[in-house]
């Protein structure tokens, strides 16, 4: 069993503070990612958890193991970096070998567990060629195989895809997955790249500025978000917002448009939030475009400013009062200067403008 147990785990640098309070489980097995912008912690908490750096608060448990005070080396860990360091002057074999032999096993159980790593990754005919004489990607599959070898209670992964070109960074992040669950190996995968953390994640932990901002399926932080940072961070193109006021009457004013609510949510709202002052919030996807009004409410006039074909879609950028819109429709769409959208009210995330959680 390994799960990883993070309590109230905080970093400081300084008067940065890179980690605050982190508390988190992965669960045995479990492929969890560690998703957020530039600067939010990724890197630092991943460190902690490896031993390669000291927090200054917090509780860190691999398996059952309160592990703040072992060493790296004795954390039973794996971690792989954006830079893959193999070395040179050795061959494919030879680099797979290595941390067997620093490990003092046996030479023929190292033949053994070569073979196996190799054929694991695809690799076996590659054994005897030298770092140089592979691409990008089979390197970064030897990078890989070399924290297999060490068969480790837990890896834990900064980047490691990020210095690939991206043809083959989606065709490693299919490989990677695919490995992982093969042998099982409860993983931590940090990136700033939500595409990966989507497509790989069992869950995603998304932080920001040492928050955890929520911990959660992918499907949960695309169609739940928890606050505002997420629904802006997670998808692409990114979540239209629009502030607006929740009147007596049950409507929410956003100056260019009067969006009404069914009587029981606004009710809701109005219980939930700390003011009338909230965020609407609605992703390009749900967007829905027209170019005749077809109701007498709930649908806005938009004015094209723009459009982004994308092959098999395309995005309208359209003017709303002062704010752009982005709304996805399909390629063929016939577009006009003046257009009707509409925000489905299935769809619409509403948010606490002063907390940025969010309501209901
Ligand atoms: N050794 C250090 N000394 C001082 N500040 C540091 C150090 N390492 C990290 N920081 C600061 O801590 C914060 C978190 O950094 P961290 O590297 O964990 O971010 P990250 O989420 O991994 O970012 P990126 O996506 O750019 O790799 C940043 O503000 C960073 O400048
Ligand atoms: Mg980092």
């Amino acid at each position: 069993m390994a799960r990883v147990v993070l309590k109230n785990l905080t970093k400081r640098f300084g008067e940065v503070v890179a980690v605050d309070k982190l508390s988190l489980e992965v669960r045995d097995k479990e492929f969890v990612v560690f998703l957020g912008p530039s600067g939010s912690g990724k890197t630092t908490a991943l460190r902690c958890i490896a031993g390669l750096e000291i927090p200054d608060e917090g509780e860190i448990y691999i398996g059952d193991e309160f592990v703040n005070d072992l060493e790296p080396k004795d954390r039973d860990v794996a971690m792989v970096f954006q830079s893959y360091a193999l070395y040179p002057h050795m061959t494919v074999f030879q680099n797979l070998a290595f941390p067997l032999e620093c490990a003092k096993v046996p030479k023929a159980e190292i033949k053994g567990r070569v073979q196996r790593v190799a054929g694991l990754l695809k690799m076996e005919e590659l054994l005897e060629r030298k770092p140089r004489q592979l691409s990008g990607g089979q390197q970064q599959r030897v990078a890989l195989g070399r924290a297999i070898i060490r068969e480790p209670q837990v890896f834990l992964m900064d980047e490691p895809l990020s210095n690939l070109d991206a043809k083959l960074r989606v065709y490693m992040r299919a490989e990677l997955k695919n490995l992982q669950k093969e042998i099982g190996v409860t993983t931590i995968y940090v990136t700033h790249d939500q595409i990966e953390a989507m497509t790989m994640a069992d869950r995603i932990a998304i932080l920001n500025e040492g928050l955890l901002q929520q911990f959660d399926s992918p499907d949960g932080v695309y169609s739940k978000p928890s606050n505002v940072f997420v629904a802006g961070f997670v998808g692409s193109p990114p979540t239209n917002f629009f502030d607006c006021t929740l009147t007596e009457e049950g409507f929410l004013d956003a100056g260019e448009f009067k969006y009404p609510l069914p009587k029981d949510l606004a009710e809701a709202l109005a219980r939930t939030s700390t003011s009338n002052e909230l965020i609407l919030g609605v992703r390009p996807q749900h967007v829905k475009v027209y170019k005749q009004r077809k109701a007498e409410i709930g649908l806005i006039k938009a004015y094209l400013y723009t459009t982004e074909p994308l092959g098999e879609m395309m995005i309208l950028d359209l003017k709303v009062g002062d704010n752009l819109v982005k709304a996805i429709v399909n390629p063929d769409f016939e577009v006009a200067e003046e257009l009707w959208i509409e925000f489905p009210i299935d769809k619409v995330y509403l948010f606490d403008k002063k907390t940025g959680k969010s309501l209901v």
